[in-house]
């Protein structure tokens, strides 16, 4: 799909569920991907199951001190960057009035911020090579709202407005810049989510699957986590330099 091939990918939070699923699209295209996660450990176990391609390292995307010593390796084992895939993120679910400050500090500081810090040591090796790819994971919570998911949800919208905002800065220098909006994929994120809605209601997960996720959406299925590394491998190719300030929905239709 892309004349790029063995570029170098940064895929955050990728030691499982969509990043994972992320990284190994790319490493099907034929580049060398990073994989950034809080747990190391799960992240050196991953990138070892995709092969020679992939390394796992140790990042939190909330510590600019973390991310500027993550970008300093990759550098010096790689020397540029071609592709960066802002993914790390986590759920927490609770009425306005009863939200934690503590979490909506966490949240917001992971989901918003961690790409911001990352976009913005990433984006000098970009303009220096006149090349570059960013993909923000939002959400369809980045266009639509749900109740009891202020942080989550704000998160979501404000890194469209991210991307949207560094698309325009980095026109001229050969980087598009671009968000998916996944739907419900089935993942540790919304297997917890969903526990608790079904708990919440006294009934099955699967009722609550249909009741609280899948109630808006068009298909009424799971997105599968590799139709999102698909939209990603595209949004990262020749064929999309096109592209860019946009957030494409792969939700099902939502
Ligand atoms: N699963 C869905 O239905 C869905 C829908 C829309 C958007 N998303 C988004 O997709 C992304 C991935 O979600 P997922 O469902 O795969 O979640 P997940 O919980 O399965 O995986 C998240 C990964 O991020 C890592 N992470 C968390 N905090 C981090 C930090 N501070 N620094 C580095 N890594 C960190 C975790 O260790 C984990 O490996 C998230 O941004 C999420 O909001 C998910």
């Amino acid at each position: 799909m892309t004349e790029n091939t063995q570029r170098t990918v940064i895929v955050t939070g990728a030691a499982r569920g969509i990043g994972f699923a992320i990284a190994e699209a790319f490493i099907k295209n034929g580049d060398y991907v990073v994989m950034g996660d809080l747990n190391l450990e799960q992240a050196v176990e991953s990138a070892k199951s995709l092969g020679d391609h992939a390394k796992g390292d140790q990042l939190n995307v909330a510590d600019e001190e973390s991310v500027k010593h993550f970008i300093d390796q990759v550098i010096s084992d790689r020397g540029t960057i071609h592709v960066l895939v802002n993914n790390a993120g986590l759920q927490h679910i609770d009425k306005v009035e009863d939200f934690p400050v503590d979490k909506w500090n966490q949240m917001i500081n992971v989901m918003l911020t961690g790409p911001f810090l990352l976009t913005k040591y990433v984006v000098p090796f970009m303009k220096k090579q006149q090349y570059g790819r960013i993909i923000n994971i939002s959400s369809v919570q980045g266009k639509l709202a749900s109740p009891f998911k202020s942080a989550y949800v704000s998160a979501k919208h404000g890194v469209v407005g991210l991307t949207r905002t560094v698309a325009i800065e980095t026109a001229n220098d050969g980087i598009t810049v671009n968000a998916i909006m996944p739907g419900v994929v089935k993942t540790e994120l919304v297997m917890k989510q969903l526990a608790g809605l079904a708990k919440e209601d006294g009934i099955t997960e699967q009722e609550a699957l249909y009741k609280h996720l899948l109630n808006r959406q068009h298909l009424k299925r799971f997105v599968e986590s590799s139709e999102i590394g698909a939209a990603a491998i595209y949004l990262a190719s020749d064929d999309a330099a096109a592209v860019t300030g946009e957030a494409i929905s792969v939700s099902g239709g939502m």
